[in-house]
């Protein structure tokens, strides 16, 4: 385990996920029934964006950092509430944020120091539940929740070889137990053959209602960059394409300068 998410911290794809992830829970929130979350790979909660670890690969000044500076007004939820939050929030902190009175977030970390943090984060909080063990094993032992409602969000390091088969297998696992759960995955965009044999697997699965939104901030040529990243959502609420596009092109037009490739995709993998 040699990932860890505070050298990553508010760059380009933690705006682009954690935009999108807020708009899936928006979108529960909208109904008075409690919902439940399930954040599998939940890092840190907070991360300080002038310590070492961020600064050394500054990632976050060609992501929020910029994204502040010339803020959209369709990225203004988002970007108000990193504001209000003080220190870059991380998914389990976003999700902490929105939820209501009888709503529940379980989080999952491997790591034991982002363990720990979280956990200290999180001691005296009743809305949430820690566990030091592996998101993939959750997935199986946390669903389905007694809420009968609730988000799945996977965003897996993508550090070992065949993290989209791990995935893959993962998704159809968790979806075969909670089959009306929202579930959002995040996944890497290097290079376009390994994208493409996600979406098909996905899509051959016989999982119903399956959307992927891209953000690409170049063409693919070199294999080795993060060249723009995706978010596969099974089950997306209503008109949830159309608002995942305008915040995903939103994103992509902070960023200003543009190279040959760039731009944002909504892909249909499933139909209802
Ligand atoms: C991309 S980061 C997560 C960032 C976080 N979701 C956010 O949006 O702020 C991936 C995290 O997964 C953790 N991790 C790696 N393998 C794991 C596993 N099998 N189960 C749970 N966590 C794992 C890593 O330590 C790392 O903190």
């Amino acid at each position: 385990m040699n990932y860890r998410h505070a050298y990553h911290a508010g760059n380009f794809a933690d705006c682009f996920k954690h935009a999108l992830l807020l708009a899936l829970l928006d979108s529960l929130g909208r109904k008075p029934a409690p919902y439940f979350v399930l954040d599998t790979h939940a890092g840190a909660g907070f991360y300080d964006l002038d310590a070492d670890t961020a600064q050394r690969t500054a990632e976050s000044e060609s992501g929020i950092k910029r994204l502040l500076h010339n803020p959209r007004p369709k990225l203004q939820r988002y970007l108000g509430l990193v504001e209000q939050l003080g220190l870059y929030p991380g998914s389990p902190a976003l999700i902490r944020s929105v939820l209501r009175e009888n709503d529940r977030l379980a989080c999952c970390e491997l790591h034991p120091d982002d363990a720990a943090t979280l956990r200290r984060r999180f001691r005296r909080d009743p809305h949430v539940d820690m566990h030091e063990r592996s998101g993939w094993e959750a997935l199986g032992a946390l669903l389905p929740p007694k809420e009968k409602r609730g988000l799945v969000f996977i965003d897996p390091p993508f550090e070992a070889r065949d993290e989209f088969h791990t995935l893959t297998g993962g998704l159809c696992r968790a979806h075969s137990r909670f089959s009306h759960g929202i579930f959002a995955a995040w996944y890497p965009i290097k290079q376009m053959a390994a994208v493409r044999s996600f979406h098909a697997n996905m899509a051959a699965s016989g999982i119903r209602d399956i959307v992927a939104i891209e953000l690409h901030l170049r063409d693919t040529t070199n294999a080795e960059r993060l060249n723009g990243c995706g978010l596969l959502v099974i089950n997306p609420p209503y008109q949830f394409e159309e608002q995942a596009r305008a915040l995903a092109n939103a994103v992509l037009a902070s960023f200003g300068e543009s190279e040959p490739g760039a731009g944002t995709t909504v892909l249909r993998l499933a139909d209802e």
